[in-house]
C-alpha cells in the first residue's frame, strides 16, 4: 500500500508548499499554485531502478580520461553539444510548438546509422512518426519507435532493446505511478526526469528529452528540469522564415555560446554550414539604410544584414521599433549618435530589423546598426563592399571587439573590400596581412566622416 499526500506546486517556478498560497514567495507570480497528490511507494514498489553503489574516492585517485562522446553525425548538433553527446548525459531540448523539435530529433536518430536508437513518443502514433521519417527520407533499420508514456514500461523496453541513445518526445507526456497527479504537472515532470537521470547515469546511455515551452518562453515544468539535466538546448526561430537556430543555454560539457543553424525544408531540416551567404539577403541593388555586420556567434563568424528606416514621426511621440535587436540598446545608440555627432533623430520614427529573423546580442553589431541608421537618415546607400565590426560606448568611442581576425577573414572570404573597425584593434593585428582594406575609427565623429 502506498501513502498519499497532497502538495501544492507553483506551476511557474516549481516552488513547493504544504498549503495553498495566492502569491508565490519564490517567483512572485499570482494564482499559480495547483494541488498535486503524491503517493509514496512502499518499499517493495520502489527500487525498480538499480541504485548505483558508490564509495568516496580521493580526487587524485580518479582517472579523469576524456569523457567519451558519441558522434551524432550532425555537424551542427555536435558543435552545439561541445563535440558530440557525452555518455550517460541528459540533454533537454526546448522550443515552441511546431518549431521542429520532433523533426530534428527524428532526423538525428535516423542519421546515426551505426547506433541503436530508441525513439519514444507520447505525442504521436508510430504511423505518424513513420510518415515523418518517410518525409525525411533516410533509411535506418536500427532506429526503433515506441509509443509509451509510462516510465516503468519505458525502462523495461530499454533493458530489452539496449539502445545507444534514448530520445523522449516529450517529457511532459510521461508519468509514473509513484505520483498521482496528471502528466505534465510539476511533480510528474520532476519525478520522471529524475528516474530518467538515474537510468542515464547507471546505464551510461545518453538520453535526449524534448520539452515544451510555456507562452512566456520558459521551459514548461520549469527550472526544476533545467537543474536536473546536463545540457539545455533551445530550438528557436521565426516561423515565417525557414531558419532555425539551435542554441545551448546550459552545458556541463562544453561552451554555451555555440550555435547551430538549420533550414526547414520540405524533406526535413538542412544544416546550414555557411550561414553568411543566406543571411545577406538578396542584394542586387544598393538601397539606403542597409549595413552589413561582421558578427561572431559562438566560435563562428557570421555576416548579417541590418536594416534601418528613419522617417518623420507622424504623431507627437516618435516610434522606436526593433526586430532581432535589443530596443534599449537601439535607444542608447540613437542617443549617442544624436549627442556625439549632431544628427537630429529624437523627432523621427526609427525602425530596425535584423535580416533572416535572427536575434543577436553580439555588441559588435553596434557599428553596422549605426551605419544603417545614418545611411537611412542621409538617404545614401552604404557602399556595398563595406562591412562593420565594432561596439559603440556611451562617450562615442568605438570599442574593440573579440575575435577580430576571424571577423576580418570571414568578410574577406565573402568578397568584401573594406571593413570599418575600432582603431584600438589594430595593435592586435600588427603582423597579419589582409587583402581587405581596414578602416580604423576611434570616435563616432570619425565614423560618420567615413560614411558621408
Ligand atoms: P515538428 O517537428 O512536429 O515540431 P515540434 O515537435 O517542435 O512541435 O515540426 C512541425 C513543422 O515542421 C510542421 O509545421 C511541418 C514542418 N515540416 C517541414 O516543413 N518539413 C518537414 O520535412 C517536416 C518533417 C516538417
Ligand atoms: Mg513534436
Amino acid at each position: 500500500m502506498s501513502k498519499s499526500k497532497s502538495v501544492y506546486f507553483c506551476q511557474s517556478c516549481g516552488h513547493q508548499s504544504g498549503k495553498w498560497i495566492g502569491k508565490c514567495p519564490s517567483c512572485g507570480e499570482w494564482n499559480t499554485f495547483v494541488e498535486e497528490v503524491i503517493s509514496k511507494p512502499s518499499k517493495k514498489e520502489a527500487g525498480n531502478i538499480d541504485i548505483i553503489k558508490s564509495v568516496p574516492t580521493a580526487v587524485q585517485d580518479i582517472t579523469s580520461g576524456n569523457e567519451r562522446r558519441i558522434n551524432t553525425n550532425s555537424t551542427e548538433l555536435n558543435r552545439v553539444l561541445g563535440g558530440g553527446m557525452v555518455m550517460g548525459s541528459i540533454v533537454l531540448i526546448g522550443g515552441e510548438p511546431g518549431i521542429g523539435k520532433s523533426t530534428l530529433m527524428l532526423q538525428v536518430a535516423l542519421n546515426m546509422m551505426d547506433k541503436k536508437i530508441l525513439y519514444i513518443s507520447g505525442e504521436e502514433s508510430q504511423q505518424q512518426i513513420k510518415m515523418r521519417a518517410d518525409r525525411i527520407g533516410i533509411q535506418n533499420d536500427k532506429c526503433y519507435l515506441l509509443n509509451e508514456t509510462f516510465t516503468d514500461s519505458i525502462f523495461k523496453h530499454c533493458k530489452e532493446v539496449e539502445p545507444d541513445l534514448v530520445i523522449i518526445d516529450s517529457i511532459q507526456t510521461l508519468h509514473t505511478n509513484i505520483i498521482d497527479s496528471s502528466p505534465g504537472s510539476i511533480s510528474q515532470i520532476r519525478e520522471t526526469a529524475s528516474q530518467l537521470q538515474r537510468y542515464a547515469k547507471s546505464s551510461n546511455v545518453p538520453v535526449m528529452l524534448i520539452g515544451h515551452i510555456t507562452k512566456d518562453g520558459n521551459l514548461a515544468g520549469p527550472k526544476v528540469l533545467e537543474h536536473m539535466v546536463d545540457t539545455v538546448l533551445q530550438f528557436e526561430g521565426d516561423r515565417h522564415y525557414g531558419f532555425r537556430i539551435l542554441r545551448s543555454v546550459k552545458n556541463r560539457f562544453g561552451s554555451t555560446s555555440e550555435l547551430g543553424i538549420y533550414e526547414m525544408m520540405s524533406n526535413g531540416l538542412r544544416e546550414v554550414i555557411n550561414p553568411s551567404e543566406i543571411l545577406l539577403s538578396n542584394r542586387d541593388e544598393v538601397a539606403s539604410g542597409v549595413a552589413i555586420a561582421a558578427m561572431i556567434e559562438g566560435q563562428r563568424p557570421l555576416l548579417i544584414e541590418t536594416q534601418a528606416l528613419i522617417s518623420t514621426a507622424a504623431f507627437g511621440t516618435p516610434q522606436r521599433s526593433s526586430t532581432g535587436f535589443d530596443l534599449r540598446r537601439l535607444n542608447m545608440l540613437l542617443a549617442v549618435l544624436e549627442k556625439r555627432s549632431g544628427f537630429r533623430i529624437s523627432s523621427k520614427d526609427v525602425f530596425l530589423n535584423i535580416a533572416g529573423g535572427l536575434k543577436v546580442d553580439d555588441p559588435a553589431i553596434d557599428l553596422a546598426v549605426s551605419a544603417a541608421i545614418i545611411s537611412s537618415l542621409d538617404d545614401k546607400a552604404v557602399p556595398p563592399n563595406m562591412c562593420f565590426a565594432g561596439e559603440i560606448g556611451l562617450s562615442g568611442e568605438i570599442r574593440t571587439v573579440s575575435h577580430i581576425e576571424n571577423r576580418i577573414s570571414e568578410a574577406e572570404k565573402l568578397g568584401f573590400e573594406k571593413i570599418v573597425l575600432s582603431k584600438y584593434c589594430l595593435k592586435n593585428l600588427s603582423n597579419k596581412k589582409f587583402k581587405i582594406e581596414l578602416i580604423p575609427v576611434g570616435k563616432v565623429r570619425d565614423f560618420v566622416e567615413v560614411l558621408i
